[in-house]
């Protein structure tokens, strides 16, 4: 009995001791399972904006049982369609796991138009509207593009269109247009003076006509359909003397001799030489060699005849290296060969035009000298 009575304690304490080890057993199994286990992770249906940069936090994802890894993923949404990524996670231990994760990239975004649809043309403009509205999109190159409602390009009005732009993921927008057609001005020899106001080009380009003379992007417009107020009376222009000191320089240290046979003319010289070829040639030839008063560049002080007035100066050293260079100075070959429809003018190697080393350099055209009237889409025509 005594010796049963001293074995219960003992019991005692040893399911103790054996409850305590297998409790902390128990704990610690489920402890180890718990940091163990993998991470769990639940991802939204993540749909994202084409060219819309994103980051790991940009996605819905929601881990448990650990932390998924925030650096160091690159994200394509420059095309749509699906797309994948690979995913990392950590358990609790801090081991690491992978998965594939797929997100969407859609294009929900319509094209637009970036400049004004509120444009004033002359009539019979050719209007292509292909090159005059500058359409936009977040992602397609090529947008299909149609033009509703009817306009009469030969009358005068306000019409209303619209272009509907459609994208390729078909996202569609109607963009109103309004068109504005004014009567080509009106005039008689010695009164035609040009209307204030801002007017598109066939090729896109805004004419301003501040006190009755024209420029585009600042550069003075001179020629048949675009002339001068008969008072405009500036002198030759600093710009073209200096162009032209420079110019004179660098070919005189080539060995070759420029000088500026006729430079500034003011209206009523132009009408006097004008007259003169009138009555050697008659008219209509004399259109094709000298400007009515009021349309000759020379009275805008931007230009300069070259030495000998005659078509040989195209072969002498002088006319090559003018041909080639001018444009570095800022002068073009105002009436180059063989574009008289476009300029109104027989070609003059000699004349040259001050219009800035930029534009010069565009016109230059690598040596295939463009027209001011082709470059910027405009006539060169007398109005009466
Ligand atoms: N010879 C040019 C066209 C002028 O008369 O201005
Ligand atoms: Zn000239």
């Amino acid at each position: 009995m005594i010796k049963e009575k001293k074995l219960v304690p003992l019991l005692s304490i040893l399911l103790v001791l054996v409850l305590c080890v297998i409790g902390y057993e128990v704990f610690y199994l489920i402890n180890d399972y718990q940091v163990n286990q993998d991470v769990e992770y639940v991802v939204g249906t993540d749909t994202f904006e084409v060219n819309t940069p994103i980051t790991i936090n940009d996605f819905k994802i929601q881990a448990t049982n650990g932390t998924i890894v925030n650096s160091g993923y690159h994200f394509d949404t420059s095309t749509i369609g699906e797309k994948s990524f690979t995913l990392e996670t950590k358990n609790k231990k801090g081991t690491s796991k992978k998965y594939v994760v797929t997100y969407k990239v859609v294009d929900t975004t319509a094209p637009t138009i970036t400049n004004d649809t509120n444009m004033t043309f002359y009539v019979d403009t050719e209007l292509d509207f292909y090159s005059l509205l500058h359409v936009s999109d977040n992602y397609d190159e090529n947008v299909r593009f149609t033009i509703n409602g009817n306009i009469d390009i030969t009358t005068a009005g306000t019409y209303n269109l619209a272009a509907i732009l459609v994208d390729s993921s078909n996202n569609k927008a109607t963009i109103p247009l309004t068109i504005t057609l004014l009567d080509k001005p009106q005039a008689n020899e010695g009164n035609y003076v040009l209307e204030d106001g801002v007017i598109t080009t066939s090729k896109g380009y805004q004419i301003e006509i501040v006190d009755h003379i024209a420029y585009i992007n600042g550069v003075m417009i001179v020629n048949k359909s675009y002339p001068l107020p008969s008072d405009y009376a500036y002198g030759f222009h600093e710009d073209t003397q200096a162009a032209f000191d420079l110019m004179k320089l660098d070919a005189a240290a080539l060995g070759l001799n420029l000088y500026n046979s006729s430079g500034y003319r003011t209206y009523n010289y132009q009408d006097y030489l004008y007259n003169n070829y009138c009555n050697l040639y008659g008219q209509t030839y004399a259109d094709t060699i000298s400007a009515r008063p009021g349309h000759s560049e020379h009275q805008s002080g931007y230009a300069l005849d070259l030495n000998t007035i005659k078509g040989s100066f195209a072969n002498t050293d002088e006319g090559i290296w003018v041909n080639d260079n001018c444009y570095k100075y800022g002068f073009i070959l105002r009436y180059p060969k063989d574009k008289t429809n476009e300029t109104g003018y027989a070609y003059e190697p000699w004349h040259l035009r001050y219009v800035g080393i930029e534009l010069a350099t565009a016109l230059y055209n690598d040596g295939d000298w463009l027209t001011v009237e082709d470059y910027f889409g405009i006539t060169s025509e007398y109005p009466y």
